[in-house]
């Protein structure tokens, strides 16, 4: 069906370490659309908080906080009023900050305002937990990408490596099982694919391989008379 004006909306959900936010950015290259991390939203909410020493559960202050905060993202760029956090957001410490801070309603509202705000002015790519199930439930595209936890973790592990964090895997690996439980079992919007997404294992598959099967998928789909995919 064809409606005037609609932005496609491709919608990438799965566990930590998944693959997520590194398809989508492929994804968001090859087709020259916009990449919206919505986990960084909850990372950089979390790590402001945090610093400002509230907890995810103190519902009057989190209120009151959340109107201090501004986001901007330019250029694969994350900025917390003015500054620069892209790599600060990154740690295993600001993805447990943000598993719990994402536990919150007002700030659920908060994140969810500005995904809804970006998607109806530009096609978009936007990664998450409940992008396909409850953000943008009219995404054009739903993708749920999952990996068995020794792989998210072996993947999740390198990448703190290189920038230094000295972890070990077992601690990584303690993480991600305790996050995945927080993120499905919470009542609020919980980490599941929605009933029309498509499941990719990326186990034991290349990033290449991943990006090459939503691109052949997104070729075959009719897409708002859209085929030059
Ligand atoms: O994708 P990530 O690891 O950056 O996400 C960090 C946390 O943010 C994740 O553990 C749960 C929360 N999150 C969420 O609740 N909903 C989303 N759409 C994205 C992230």
């Amino acid at each position: 069906m064809y409606i005037k004006n609609k932005k496609l909306i491709i919608a990438i959900d799965g566990p930590a370490g998944s693959g997520k936010s590194t398809i989508a950015e492929k994804l968001s290259e090859l087709l020259h659309i916009f990449h919206l991390n919505s986990g960084a939203l909850y990372r950089i909410i979390g790590l402001y908080l945090n610093q400002q020493g509230i907890s995810p559960k103190d519902l009057e202050k989190v209120e009151t906080a959340l109107q201090e905060i501004d986001i901007e993202i330019k250029d694969n760029k994350y900025f917390l009023n003015g500054k620069d956090v892209t790599e600060e957001i990154k740690t295993l410490e600001a993805g447990k900050l943000a598993s719990a801070f994402s536990q919150n309603p007002s700030i659920r509202k908060k994140v969810n305002e500005i995904i809804k705000d970006v998607s109806k002015s530009i096609d978009i790519v936007v990664d998450g937990r409940d992008i396909g199930t409850v953000v943008l439930p009219n995404s054009d595209l739903k993708i749920f990408l999952t990996a068995t936890l020794e792989e998210r973790a072996r993947r999740r592990w390198k990448e703190l490596k290189v920038k230094g964090e000295n972890v070990s895997y077992q601690e990584i690996l303690n993480e991600i099982y305790e996050r995945d439980n927080a993120d499905s079992k919470r009542s609020i919007a919980p980490l599941k694919p929605a009933k029309d997404a498509l499941i990719i294992d990326t186990t034991n598959k290349s990033i290449q391989e991943v990006v090459e099967e939503i691109l052949s998928i997104l070729r075959r789909k009719e897409i708002n008379g859209n085929k030059s995919f």
